[in-house]
């Protein structure tokens, strides 16, 4: 009747084996950590737009500071902050003014690196950003290729901004860990 209950031992040894085993080889990877500063020159109008409305609630204003308005964009982002800076990557990806009261975005965008040293790898941004903040966290929540397993934080910061032409320079600074 006892022996009924009772859990064979070497299962369950067996199995707290596998357990200790399997979180342990995930431990063994070399984790490496990489700082970049990286700038968007961002224009939110005019001809060569690269920040564009997609849609948003109908009978509703639809702009950056109203709720439920989606854009895509496709930022070039470069080395310097120069506008005709060497090209590294783009940032690619979408918005969506995400608070009731339109303070708040949800970005969820990939910044796609096209330079040598790290052509083809992404970054995978995404999180709450504060429109009008000076400086704007997000979360780094995955990439591929040089960046496989990321995981980290970016800020955005507008460090210049010409409203007769629709362009701002986003000063970018990423901190990330991967393998
Ligand atoms: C990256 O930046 C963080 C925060 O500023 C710093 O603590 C860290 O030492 C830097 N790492 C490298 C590899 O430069
Ligand atoms: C828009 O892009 C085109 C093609 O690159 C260029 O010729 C034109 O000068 C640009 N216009 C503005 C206002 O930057
Ligand atoms: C990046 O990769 C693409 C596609 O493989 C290639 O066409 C391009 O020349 C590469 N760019 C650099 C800077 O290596
Ligand atoms: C971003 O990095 C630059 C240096 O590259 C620094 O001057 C600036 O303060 C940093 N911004 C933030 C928000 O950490």
């Amino acid at each position: 009747m006892g022996s009924k209950t009772r859990t064979p031992p070497t299962k369950l040894s067996l199995l707290l084996f596998l357990a200790i085993f399997v979180s342990s080889s995930q431990a063994d990877y070399q984790q490496k950590e990489t700082n970049m500063t990286l700038y968007f020159q961002d224009f939110s109008g005019g001809p060569n737009a690269t920040v564009a409305i997609v849609t948003g609630i109908p009978g509703k204003v639809w702009s950056f500071f109203s709720f439920g308005t989606i854009f895509v964009t496709d930022d070039k982002i470069t080395a310097g902050p120069e506008r005709n800076s060497p090209e590294v990557g783009r940032g690619q990806g979408i918005y969506v003014t995400s608070s009731l009261d339109g303070a708040n975005t949800h970005v969820l965008f990939s910044i796609v690196f096209t330079n040598k040293e790290y052509n083809g790898s992404t970054l995978e941004i995404q999180g709450r950003s504060i429109q009008l903040a000076s400086v704007r966290e997000s979360s780094v929540v995955g990439g591929t290729g040089n960046f496989r397993l990321a995981k980290g934080i970016a800020t955005f910061e507008t460090i210049y901004y010409d409203a007769t032409i629709f362009y701002s320079i986003i000063r970018c600074n990423v901190t990330v860990l991967h393998i």
